[in-house]
């Protein structure tokens, strides 16, 4: 049976973004807090290098303004850059208020202890061993659990966003909800709600992403009308685990950063052919000089070696990358350990200011699924889960002050009377498995005007199938999921076939140039 609930703050997503946010607020609002999965499962739970946090007494903020802009090629939003980085320390001070555990530098230091990674001029990344996600999460949710105004909803799969229009303005209202495990959709209203949702890389057949990362939120508010920025930004992270039962098993940067190499399958280094800062070049050099290097050899995967740090350094610095690769067969202080590049992180998503207010009254998103334009086209290291949690505070403030104490009208339900049951699932399935394979095949890390267009033409019979489907059916995950991927891959196929030029992330073979011109984003209305 359907029903209506309301509370004053949905968050969709229970990521660092959604349950910074949810703490930050409970003290004053009635939260309720969605994760279409388990309620820790998400890109945050699996990060492994950590939080970037002018720390060490040699670095500054500007270098880390620097370093930030330089990697964002041009279209970093200089002010958001600033923003960032200046709350940086409080706001991992925060953590550590609420519990977190980060690494010092000795069992008797007080002293963090910051590694390096691509792109940063100086040790500022803060981090709980290789798995600060881990550590991050689960002491934010059970902080959450614990609070009496946080109501957690596992297993909640928000489909769309419900509007109302007031004085040709349109203000969200809520979510229509689907309760994956009893399979009925809920009206939840609100007088805010918050786009928590992460990112999308599962539009890609190889991704370092969990299986949420559908870019769900980025589908929702395009749908509802909210402007998407840079979609063509898709950041490739250069070493994922190539196994065939290493289902996207991230090798953290943070082994380059102390020292580990890449070899080709004869043991020679070869970054070092492509830029001076080889294995520590920014992750678009570096992701693209492997995928060059297995295409002109045929290999299927090139090595990352850490073997010359020692058994002792490699097992105290990086247990959890050494243990899974153990349980795989792989030792990493004897062997090289068979790395490929895989689609990482989403630099593109809704636009939103300093607030992460949208486009849409009383609609706010924050963390990956937000361009907030501190990644510009290509995010720096270990930057994104610092600004979930910038953001998320700012979020926070801005709605305690700017509480909407409008009057929601009636909502009517979800009207389900004119669908019916699937007969068979294989069309969503055959669809997922297409699109996935052509968005790695032809909108991948090296991009062509030619295989871009190919893909479009691709997704729209896709999208059409898709449409005729979702009209005629009873809806589930599967098809929510394949109908938001295709959005995305859609936003992702437009904005690249724009953007003429190549610059950050964006590396195409007909415009292999960056434009001297003034550096532009791609938004995307969806009007336009
Ligand atoms: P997520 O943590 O992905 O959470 C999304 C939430 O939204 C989940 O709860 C999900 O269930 C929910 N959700 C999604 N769709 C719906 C829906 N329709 N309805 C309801 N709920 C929904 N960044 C760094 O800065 N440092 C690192 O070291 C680092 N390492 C990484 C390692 C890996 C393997 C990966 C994949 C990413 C890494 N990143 C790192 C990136 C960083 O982890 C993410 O950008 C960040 O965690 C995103 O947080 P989020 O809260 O926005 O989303
Ligand atoms: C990593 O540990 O290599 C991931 C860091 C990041 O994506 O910021």
């Amino acid at each position: 049976m359907a029903n209506k609930r309301h509370f004053d703050v949905l968050i969709l997503g229970s990521g660092l973004a959604g349950l910074s946010l949810a703490l930050h607020l409970a003290d004053h609002k009635q939260v309720a807090v969605f994760s279409k999965g388990a309620l820790s499962e998400g890109a945050s739970l699996y990060a492994q290098g950590g939080i970037s946090v002018v720390l060490d007494a040699e670095d500054s903020l500007q270098a880390h303004v620097d370093d930030t802009l330089r990697s964002g090629a041009g279209l970093c939003d200089e002010a958001t850059v600033q923003f960032t980085v200046k709350h940086a320390r409080k706001n991992v001070e925060w953590l550590i208020e609420q519990g977190v555990s980060f690494t010092k530098e000795g069992t008797t230091s007080e002293t963090y202890h910051l590694t390096k990674e691509g792109g940063h001029s100086y040790r500022r990344v803060i981090h709980a061993d290789d798995a600060t996600g881990r550590e991050v999460e689960t002491t934010l949710l059970s902080k959450a659990q614990a609070h009496p105004n946080i109501q957690l909803f596992p297993y909640h799969l928000a489909i769309d966003l419900i509007q109302h229009e007031q004085d040709a303005e349109k203000q969200c209202i809520g979510s229509y909800i689907l309760d994956i495990k009893n399979d009925t959709i809920h009206t939840f209203t609100a007088a805010t709600t918050v786009l928590a949702t992460g990112g999308a890389g599962k539009v890609y057949l190889y991704t370092s992403n969990p299986d949420v990362s559908t870019g769900d939120g980025i589908s929702m508010g395009w749908r509802a009308g909210c402007r998407v920025a840079n979609m063509e930004f898709i950041q490739f992270h250069p070493t994922c685990l190539y196994h065939p039962k290493a289902k996207s098993f991230l090798i953290s940067e943070a082994l380059r950063g102390e020292g580990a190499i890449l070899t080709l399958a004869d043991g020679s280094r070869f970054m070092k052919r492509f830029d001076p800062q080889a294995e520590l070049a920014p992750r678009d050099i570096v992701a693209r000089a492997i995928d060059h290097e297995m295409k002109r050899l045929g290999d299927d995967c090139v090595y990352l070696d850490i073997r010359h740090k020692g058994a002792d350094f490699i097992k105290q610095h990086f247990p959890t990358i050494y243990r899974r690769c153990l349980q795989l067969g792989v030792d990493i202080t004897q062997e090289p350990i068979p790395v490929v590049p895989a689609a990482h992180y989403t630099c593109g998503g809704l636009v939103t200011d300093l607030t992460g207010k949208t486009d849409i009254q009383q609609l706010y998103a924050i963390g990956e699924v937000a361009c907030t334009g501190l990644h510009g086209a290509n995010r720096l290291a270990s930057n994104s889960l610092l600004e979930c949690l910038v953001f998320a505070r700012s979020a926070a403030d801005d709605i305690l002050q700017h509480s909407s104490t409008k009057t929601l009208p009636n909502i009517p339900d979800w009207d389900a009377s004119r669908v019916k049951p699937a007969q068979e699932a294989i069309a969503i399935s055959h669809n997922w498995d297409e699109l996935r394979r052509f968005m790695w095949d032809y909108v991948g890390i090296v991009r062509r005007t030619d295989r871009l267009r190919r893909a479009q033409q691709r997704l729209k019979l896709i999208q059409q199938e898709i449409d005729s489907y979702y009209s005629q059916h009873n809806i589930n995950r599967d098809l929510i999921e394949l109908r938001n991927l295709a959005n995305v891959a859609d936003l992702i196929i437009r904005s690249a076939l724009q953007r003429q030029e190549s610059r950050g992330l964006h590396y195409t073979l007909d415009y292999p140039n960056t434009d001297t011109g003034t550096a532009q984003d791609t938004i995307l209305h969806r009007s336009d």
